[in-house]
């Protein structure tokens, strides 16, 4: 039943904003679409075609992030680097899905809170890029920007942006959504029934004993409950799962920026909840133009050059009224760098008394090339990122309230170490990214299991 929206309409609703103004800006890590009116005629399309997620649905998530920046819920984000058309499949989304169901069953079962379940899926299919341009030998190409933008193979027609990919990701991300939504609907998150989460491939896990002990203290809690109330408790049948993406291509974002009769103000109805990534994240940029005007949630990766004073300005911009549930800031400062970088920061913000959620990506500061050629992460590095912010925030009186993370359900080997200790060698094994390194389903379940432990650590110092 969706609930009024009795949120006051902003004093300062942004009289100068439209969907459009942040054409006015400087945009970064936009694609150069050679054909204009090509372009045009696929934004019009889309401008045609039905949201993808509700504004009730935008506004509810709110609520929740709200209410995990006083520390009653935990943030969970994750899933790929960047999707694929090809990775479309029913597999890869149960298996998604099976991962971040087990890793919040973890987290709710250690944290005794309630978990917010982000995804990052149906509609991350943009990539921001350090160079615009690859060579190989004598020939220069654009750079591969994600598959709503071109395809990754280096010849001229598969690298030149194709604004009707744009179409295509909108579809696809509608089939993901779609499929998520009827699973999650048919009951495949009923907590009575956590076996149909099990992932095939996972055999004699060294984590699955630990795992399967959770399951059965959680399912002994569950009937002791139904037997105590005589009937069985219905809201465990189905959870709330919701979507987020890298808001990173305006004119698709653009399209499907619409108002709604029930709501005022303009809401970004591609997705639940987009974020500014770090690459486009100046306060005086196009991304951050776009984002200020719309009422989703939204959250800004926050890297190691990011000043106190640079924080504070995007705030005022993004958060003027200081509304609960806005703003998150997902910091990616990198095992070496977290405890230099982020103390400033958290201090800034919190003698300014501002509303955040704080959330720890301890991926993308830790990505590095191996000898043999592979992008990857070592697993150590995104332990020590995490285990480290437990730490900072406790130190400087803020709260980390959620992890972001890169990870599949599939059975791939692209980080290094974690329980079964992955070596270099192991990476040309099954390494399927086409750009970040991902955790697989042990590696995922393993940080779920560790957040835990280290938030009881902190909660009970010895
Ligand atoms: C990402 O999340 O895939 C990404 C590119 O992150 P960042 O903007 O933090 O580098
Ligand atoms: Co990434």
């Amino acid at each position: 039943m969706p609930t009024p929206d009795r949120t006051l309409r902003a004093v300062n609703l942004p009289a100068d904003w439209s969907p459009q103004s942040w054409r006015n800006r400087t945009a970064m890590q936009l694609p150069q679409y050679p054909d204009a009116q090509a372009l045009e005629e696929a934004l019009a399309e889309l401008r045609t075609l039905p949201p993808l997620v509700t504004s009730w649905e935008i506004l509810s998530l709110k609520q929740q992030l709200a209410d995990a920046q006083e520390g009653k819920r935990f943030l969970l984000q994750g899933g790929d680097c960047a999707e694929t058309f090809d990775g479309c499949r029913s597999d890869v989304i149960s298996n998604r899905l099976k991962v971040l169901l087990q890793m919040s069953l973890v987290l709710v079962h250690g944290l005794r809170k309630p978990v917010v379940r982000v995804g990052r899926f149906a509609g991350q299919y943009a990539k921001p890029r350090s160079a615009d341009s690859e060579t190989i030998g004598e020939v220069t190409l654009p750079s591969y920007r994600g598959d709503m933008v071109n395809a990754p193979d280096f010849t001229p027609e598969s690298r030149t942006p194709d604004p009707r990919r744009m179409i295509k990701a909108h579809a696809r991300s509608a089939m993901t959504m779609n499929f998520v939504r009827a699973l999650i609907d048919g009951g495949f998150a009923d907590l009575h029934h956590p076996e149909y989460w099990n992932l095939s491939w996972v055999g004699h896990s060294p984590l699955a004993d630990e795992y399967r002990r959770m399951v059965t203290a959680i399912g002994d809690a569950v009937r002791f409950m139904e037997t105590l109330s005589g009937s069985e408790v219905h809201n465990l049948n189905r959870v709330d799962f919701y979507t987020s993406h890298e808001a990173l291509l305006l004119p698709y974002e653009e399209s499907l920026t619409r108002q709604v009769p029930r709501h005022w103000g303009w809401f970004n109805l591609s997705t639940h909840f987009p974020w500014i990534g770090m690459r486009t994240a100046q306060v005086d940029g196009a991304h951050a133009e776009y984002f200020r005007g719309i009422r989703n949630p939204i959250a800004l990766k926050v890297g190691p050059s990011v000043t106190p004073d640079q924080l504070l300005r995007t705030f005022d911009l993004l958060n003027p009224e200081d509304e609960p549930g806005r703003l998150t800031f997902i910091h990616r400062m990198g095992a070496t760098g977290i405890a230099e970088k982020l103390p400033p920061l958290l201090d800034a913000v919190r003698r300014d008394g501002r509303r955040v959620l704080w959330v720890c990506d301890p991926m993308h500061g830790n990505t590095e090339s191996t000898s043999n050629g592979y992008k990857t992460r070592r697993f150590r590095n995104i332990r020590s990122e995490l285990e480290q912010a437990f730490e900072l925030h406790a130190a400087a009186g803020t709260r980390l309230g959620g992890a972001h993370l890169e990870l599949t359900g599939e059975d791939v080997t692209e980080c290094l170490g974690g329980a079964r200790e992955l070596t270099e060698s192991d990476l040309e094994r099954a390494y399927k990214s086409t750009v970040d390194p991902r955790l697989n389903y042990e590696q995922a379940l393993e940080i779920a299991m560790l957040i835990v432990r280290k938030q009881a650590q902190i909660a009970a110092p010895a």
